[in-house]
């Protein structure tokens, strides 16, 4: 499968059928649907309430291009987060005006399971268990240990999360992120050091995927570039690259 390098102002995918330009634009698919309820709005922009996670999106109206530097949507989005505050983007090529000082820039991909197949559940469910509000501060303590991702006090909201205890410790967990219609997120995936290579991440990922083809849904995730093992676990589960990406925070003005 052949894809295609993001960049601001261009953008090129995969084609694998139409219901997947709404990956082009997961942030704001996400909280101007599935999510509007953990959503915070101002104009054209939109962000997640900041203890949900930190993404913001711009309707940029422009088709997929993210081309859009209309100073109005990034003056909602300033409105919306207040000076000084990070206006984390996620994989969104827009650029904002200047005076939006860039705080980080990552090179990551996306990556989707081609076709519409479930995910076999079969014995894969062994040992895992679902995850609530009361495991919050041990899910803290093993994202603290193992850095998968942002992941906050009330990230678990977003969707289903899943882990494997080993002696009553939590020691692996992955659960669903963003919601574009059609499609589920699987993010926060990360494994103790101390109990790697198990096929634990292997199989939160494989049920995960399992629960999301099963309501008739298809999986994605997304991967920093430099992150080898996650992309080795990921293909490994069938899925492949749809696009290159670059995550982008700025600075408000
Ligand atoms: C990536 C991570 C989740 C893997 O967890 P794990 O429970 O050890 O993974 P599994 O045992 O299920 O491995 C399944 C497959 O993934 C691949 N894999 C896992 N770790 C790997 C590594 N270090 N190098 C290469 N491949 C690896 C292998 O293909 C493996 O299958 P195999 O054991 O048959 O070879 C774990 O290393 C981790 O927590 N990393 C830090 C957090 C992180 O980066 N999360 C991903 C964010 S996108």
């Amino acid at each position: 499968m052949t894809y295609g390098r993001v960049t601001p102002g261009e953008r090129q995918t995969t084609r694998v059928g139409g219901d997947a330009a709404v990956l082009d634009d997961p942030v704001g698919q996400s909280l101007r649907g599935h999510h509007a309820r953990l959503a915070r709005r101002c104009g054209r922009a939109v962000g997640y309430l900041p203890d949900v996670a930190t993404f913001s999106a711009l309707s940029v109206g422009r088709g997929a291009t993210g081309a859009d530097t209309d100073a109005t949507a990034w003056a909602d989005l300033a409105r919306l987060l207040g000076p000084g505050e990070l206006a984390d983007m996620f994989s969104s090529p827009a650029t904002p005006p200047p005076g939006w000082k860039p705080v980080f820039e990552m090179e990551g991909r996306q990556m989707i399971r081609p076709g519409t197949g479930r995910f076999a559940r079969a014995e894969a469910e062994t040992g895992v268990v679902e995850l609530g509000a009361d495991d919050v501060p041990e899910m803290l303590g093993l994202v603290e240990r193992t850095r998968p991702g942002p992941f906050w006090a009330r990230t678990r909201e977003l969707g289903t999360y899943l882990g494997i205890r080993h002696e009553g410790t939590l020691v692996a967990m992955a659960g669903e992120r963003l919601r574009p219609p059609g499609w589920t997120e699987i993010s926060a995936v990360c494994t103790a050091p101390e109990a790697r290579g198990r096929g634990y991440a292997a199989r939160l990922v494989g049920e995960l995927a399992a629960r999301i083809t099963a309501r008739g849904e298809r999986p994605f995730l997304h991967v920093a570039e430099a992150n080898t093992a996650a992309i080795a676990l990921y293909e490994g589960l069938g899925f492949e690259t749809r696009a290159e990406v670059v995550f982008r925070g700025f600075r408000v003005p």
